[in-house]
């Protein structure tokens, strides 16, 4: 009887969507949005139904999805890519780690055009973010600088695949070997670009992606978190539950079989492993509600992708005939980027980016900043209780944070979206000659 309910109920939402669903007028181009069908609604419901909702079957089934995809040993599901950002640092800042670990007062390499999530777990862990430059163009930190930022207390490069563009991947791999630095990679924009054939998200000792709407994918908010070593799976599990010293999953007991045979910390022999707390932890876990959507968002993953690189490429090659007035974004050597947006840094002094963005909105086009401009300007920097210190010049930091911005190339748009962009661009630039 419940089966025949739960069928007729599936077969409503499967109706209610086709009565709803809905396209993006021609004349509209937002930056980003939420693509999903019948299956994420019926995904959503039956986890519902299930009345489980905390970390479950879904997550299990997600977890081993995102594996699969990235073909790493681990994944492990959060609550938002800020989490998983969050997560790493504290996993590399685990004492279990030993002189490994990353230690309050050392270095961590990123850029001052970072998210302010990517950079904010490194003060947090008390350690000292070191801001370098970006190229204007692809937008990733200057490899050639890294060297010069190297001290000897660095231990760490943070940094993301700048909206979606892989970072010269082989370099950044090979100094952070030869200086013994782990690396973070924050592939938050980037999840299924490519980097000499291989999914980014796969390079660093720890990867990040974020499930925001905005995102490749969406589970509402979620994140996740990979890695191919075990011990950091372990720790950073147990930072993301609380800082438990148990791995059984929620809602079952003794997976360790001897759940009261541990004798850890200055605890009572045999006391719960349940309530045993190896880290400074945090509550930080997906939902079963939000796995189940993300279940189906990956079974659309390359798809997704293609329809971003097609967009891209057409706006790309359209855009050519304003190459005078933008810088145009461009892919780093060896990478196939999934883009998450459209990045212009207007080059002629006399369009002020303010006045055309207002333009573009009024006119359908919505348009976004890249994060911050510069981080280091933001409010929260300048009242100078934080300790970070700069390699270089900010020069181009300084230029993104005034004359660039990106629209978008998301999966819901496609070419006469990229021809209204061209058209009100077009429009705006001969109204001011
Ligand atoms: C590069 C980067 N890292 C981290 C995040 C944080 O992800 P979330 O919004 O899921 O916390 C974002 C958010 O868009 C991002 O762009």
């Amino acid at each position: 009887m419940s089966e025949e309910i739960k069928k007729r109920i599936m077969e409503l939402v499967d109706a209610y969507y086709q009565k709803v669903k809905k396209t993006i007028p021609e004349d509209k181009v937002p930056v980003s949005g939420k693509i999903f069908d019948e299956k994420e609604l019926k995904n959503l419901v039956e986890a519902s139904l299930e009345g489980w909702w905390t970390e479950g079957r879904w997550n299990r089934e997600f977890e081993k999805k995102l594996r699969e995809f990235l073909g790493v040993k681990f994944a492990l599901t959060t609550n938002s890519g800020s989490s998983s950002n969050l997560i790493a640092l504290h996993t590399l800042a685990s004492p279990k780690l030993g002189e490994r670990r990353i230690k309050p007062g050392e270095e961590i390499i990123t850029v001052a055009a970072g998210f302010p999530t990517t950079i904010n777990p490194i003060i947090n862990i008390g350690a000292v973010p070191v801001f370098l430059d970006v190229e204007l163009g692809t937008y990733n930190i200057k490899t050639d600088r890294i060297k010069e930022a190297i001290s000897d207390k660095t231990k760490a490069i943070m940094i993301a695949h700048t909206l979606g563009n892989p970072l010269n991947l082989d370099k950044i791999k090979r100094i952070c070997e030869e200086h013994n630095l782990w690396f973070i990679e924050d592939n938050c924009d980037a999840f299924s670009s490519r980097y000499k054939g291989h999914y980014t998200g796969t390079f660093g000792h720890i990867s990040t992606v974020s499930f925001y709407p905005a995102h490749h994918i969406t589970t509402a908010e979620g994140g996740a978190i990979f890695m191919n070593d075990a011990q950091l799976f372990k720790i950073a599990r147990s930072l993301r539950d609380w800082g438990r010293d148990c791995w059984c999953p929620t809602g079952h007991d003794n997976t360790c079989k001897k759940r009261f045979g541990w004798k850890l910390g200055n605890l009572p022999e045999g006391y719960d492993h349940k309530y045993t707390y190896s880290e400074i932890g945090f509550n930080l876990k997906m939902t079963d509600l939000q796995a189940a959507i993300g279940t189906a968002q990956m079974d659309k993953i390359e798809g997704f992708a293609a329809k971003r690189k097609e967009n891209f490429a057409y706006l790309r090659e359209q855009m050519e005939q304003f190459a005078d007035t933008f810088i145009l974004p461009q892919a780093e050597e060896d990478a196939d980027p999934s883009w998450f947006g459209f990045l212009l840094t207007i080059k002629d002094p006399k369009i002020d980016r303010t006045h055309l963005m207002e333009y573009l909105i009024k006119n359908g086009v919505s348009t976004r900043l890249l994060f911050g401009g510069n981080i280091i300007k933001q409010p929260y920097f300048v009242d100078g209780h934080l300790d970070y210190r700069v390699v270089g010049d900010l020069t181009n930091t300084d230029i993104i944070m005034n004359r660039t911005f990106w629209i978008g190339i998301y999966p819901g748009l496609s070419k006469p979206h990229m021809d209204h962009v061209i058209t009100s661009i077009r429009k705006y630039l001969s109204s001011r000659q």
